[in-house]
């Protein structure tokens, strides 16, 4: 109701503009286009230039060709008007006709006269990246507005914050005793997270088995830890490819691989392959090595991991077996 009234307000100011104003514009052109002219007029939002008959703000004299002609072209248009370099419009789509895709020159029914509502611009173009079975909820509930900006933005990406500090907005994965995995703090959750959709659970980039048994060891299994780390750290026979061994012996090998029986020059490997998931929690722990407290929890009880690090090795106590020790010396 209140919508309608202000509409018939701001449609008759038009025309008491149109006919009082002797613009060059709006008089000459509503002469032919009056009746565009009205129903353009009868959206909700106005820009104000088209509203006071400015046409030739923007429009040149098409003179008999009946052709459109701009006074200026593409983004440039648009800037004459509205350049401020704090908003930085210039950055997302400069070049040719940079604001038409999104704005309507001259009214629209959307705030701001954007052709769309916010997520229905994205899509336009964008629609791909939401594509992937996973869908971050962050963007059902709340969509691109949540973390996006529709010009530019001084920290890239058009954020309207920084990455990880949006992400701690809606999530808190470490307590303040826990020591964050290096990939966090040197990287952020974006080096393993996609912060709109993936086809790997959890919106990894990559697979990252975390069922404690997931059969017989593949790297592909572990691809996210291995997009950073050597694999050489669970396969390699080098005293350098892990700092988890005993002697010679490499001790990832040993639980990741499975059961293993080393022989002259190599192993073999029997019983059950582990996954990184039952030690370690990728996002860090209170731990050394972000190794988890607990591991396999039921409702009533959680399997427990004590780990002491020694200068030349470590201790482990644990639900699997009792204490253990590993020393990287005399190998
Ligand atoms: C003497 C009549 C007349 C006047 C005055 C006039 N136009 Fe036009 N205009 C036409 C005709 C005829 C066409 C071609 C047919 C059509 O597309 O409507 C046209 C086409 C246009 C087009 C291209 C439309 C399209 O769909 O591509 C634009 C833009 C336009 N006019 C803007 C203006 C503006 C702005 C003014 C005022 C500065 C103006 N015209 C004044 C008659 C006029
Ligand atoms: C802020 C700049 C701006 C102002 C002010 C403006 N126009 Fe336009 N107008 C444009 C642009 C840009 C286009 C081309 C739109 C496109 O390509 O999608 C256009 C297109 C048109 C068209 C073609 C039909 C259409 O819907 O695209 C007509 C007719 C027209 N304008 C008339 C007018 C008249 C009459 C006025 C004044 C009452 C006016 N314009 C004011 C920028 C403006
Ligand atoms: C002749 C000067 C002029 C030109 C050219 C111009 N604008 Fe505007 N625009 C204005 C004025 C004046 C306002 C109202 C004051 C303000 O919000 O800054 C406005 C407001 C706007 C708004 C805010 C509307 C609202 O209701 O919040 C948008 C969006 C906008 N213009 C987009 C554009 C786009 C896109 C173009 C290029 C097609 C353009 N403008 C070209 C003068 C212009
Ligand atoms: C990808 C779509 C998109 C493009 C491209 C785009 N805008 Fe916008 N613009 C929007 C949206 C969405 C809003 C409303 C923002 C909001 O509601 O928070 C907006 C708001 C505005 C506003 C009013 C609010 C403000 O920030 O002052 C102006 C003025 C404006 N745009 C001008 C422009 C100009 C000029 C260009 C081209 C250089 C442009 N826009 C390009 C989507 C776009
Ligand atoms: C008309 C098509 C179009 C629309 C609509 C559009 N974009 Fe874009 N966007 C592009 C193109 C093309 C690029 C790549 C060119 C570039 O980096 O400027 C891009 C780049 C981006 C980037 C990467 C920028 C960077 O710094 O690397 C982000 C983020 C983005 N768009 C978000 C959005 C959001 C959010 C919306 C909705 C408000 C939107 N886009 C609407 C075409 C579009
Ligand atoms: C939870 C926050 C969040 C939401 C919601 C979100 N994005 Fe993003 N988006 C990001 C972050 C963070 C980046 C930067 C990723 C990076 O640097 O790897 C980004 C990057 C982009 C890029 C650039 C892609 C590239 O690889 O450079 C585009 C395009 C984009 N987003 C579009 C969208 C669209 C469209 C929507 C809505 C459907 C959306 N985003 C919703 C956080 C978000
Ligand atoms: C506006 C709030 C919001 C923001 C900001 C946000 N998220 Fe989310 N996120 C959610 C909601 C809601 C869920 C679904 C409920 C849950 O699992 O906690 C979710 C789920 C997730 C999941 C688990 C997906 C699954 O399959 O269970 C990951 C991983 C995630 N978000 C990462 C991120 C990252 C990385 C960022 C920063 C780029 C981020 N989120 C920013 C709200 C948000
Ligand atoms: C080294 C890679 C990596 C980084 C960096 C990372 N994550 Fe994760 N994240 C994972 C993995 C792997 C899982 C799945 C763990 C599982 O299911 O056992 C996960 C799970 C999640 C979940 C689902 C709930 C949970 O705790 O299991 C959320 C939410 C999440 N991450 C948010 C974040 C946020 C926010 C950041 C940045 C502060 C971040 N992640 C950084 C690898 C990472
Ligand atoms: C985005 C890169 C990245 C990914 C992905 C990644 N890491 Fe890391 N990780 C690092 C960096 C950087 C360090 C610091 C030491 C180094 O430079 O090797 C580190 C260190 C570690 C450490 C030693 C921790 C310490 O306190 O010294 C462990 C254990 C570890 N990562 C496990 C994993 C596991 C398990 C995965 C898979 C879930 C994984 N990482 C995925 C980058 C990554
Ligand atoms: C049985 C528990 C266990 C499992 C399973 C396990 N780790 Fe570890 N990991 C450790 C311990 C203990 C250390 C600390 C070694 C030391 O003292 O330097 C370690 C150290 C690391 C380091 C630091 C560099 C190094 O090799 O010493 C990385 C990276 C790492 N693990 C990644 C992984 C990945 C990836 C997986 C799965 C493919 C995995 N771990 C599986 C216990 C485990």
């Amino acid at each position: 109701m209140i919508k309608k009234y202000a509409q018939i307000v701001i449609g008759s100011l038009f025309i008491v503009a149109v006919m009082t104003l002797p613009v060059f514009g709006a008089v000459e052109c509503s002469q032919c286009h009056g009746a565009w002219i009205d129903k353009v007029s009868s959206k909700r939002v106005l820009h104000t230039p088209f509203i006071s008959g400015e046409c030739s703000g923007c429009h040149l004299d098409h003179g008999d060709s009946g052709e459109l002609v701009l006074v200026l072209d593409g983004t440039d248009l648009c800037l004459k008007c509205h350049d401020n370099p704090e908003r930085e419009f210039r950055e997302h789509l400069s070049g040719e006709n940079g604001c038409l895709p999104c704005h309507d020159p001259h009214s629209s029914e959307e705030k701001s006269l954007t052709v769309g509502s916010f997520d229905e611009l994205c899509m336009l173009c964008h629609g791909s990246i939401v594509k992937a079975s996973y869908v971050h909820q962050a963007i059902t509930y709340k969509g691109c507005r949540e973390c996006h900006t529709p010009h530019g933005s001084a920290l890239g990406k058009m954020l309207k914050a920084e990455s990880d500090q949006i992400c701690s907005g809606c999530h808190s994965v470490l307590t303040e005793e826990e020591r964050p995995h290096s990939a966090l703090s040197k990287r952020g959750c974006t080096s393993c997270h996609d912060p709109h959709s993936s086809t790997q659970y959890r919106l990894l980039k990559h697979e990252y088995r975390s069922d404690l048994y997931p059969g017989p060891y593949e790297e592909e299994k572990y691809s996210l830890c291995f997009s950073c780390h050597d694999s050489s750290l669970v396969t390699g026979k080098d005293l350098s490819d892990t700092g988890f061994r005993n002697g010679s012996i490499n001790l990832h090998a040993v639980h990741v691989l499975g059961k293993v029986r080393f022989t002259g020059e190599g192993f073999t490997v029997k019983g059950k392959s582990r996954s990184c998931a039952n030690c370690h929690d990728p996002h860090g722990s209170v731990q050394a090595f972000g190794l988890k407290r607990f591991f396999e929890c039921t409702e009533t009880v959680c399997r427990k991991i004590t780990f002491f690090p020694e200068p030349d090795g470590g201790r482990c106590l644990t639900a699997c077996h009792e204490r253990a020790s590993y020393t990287r010396q005399g190998s």
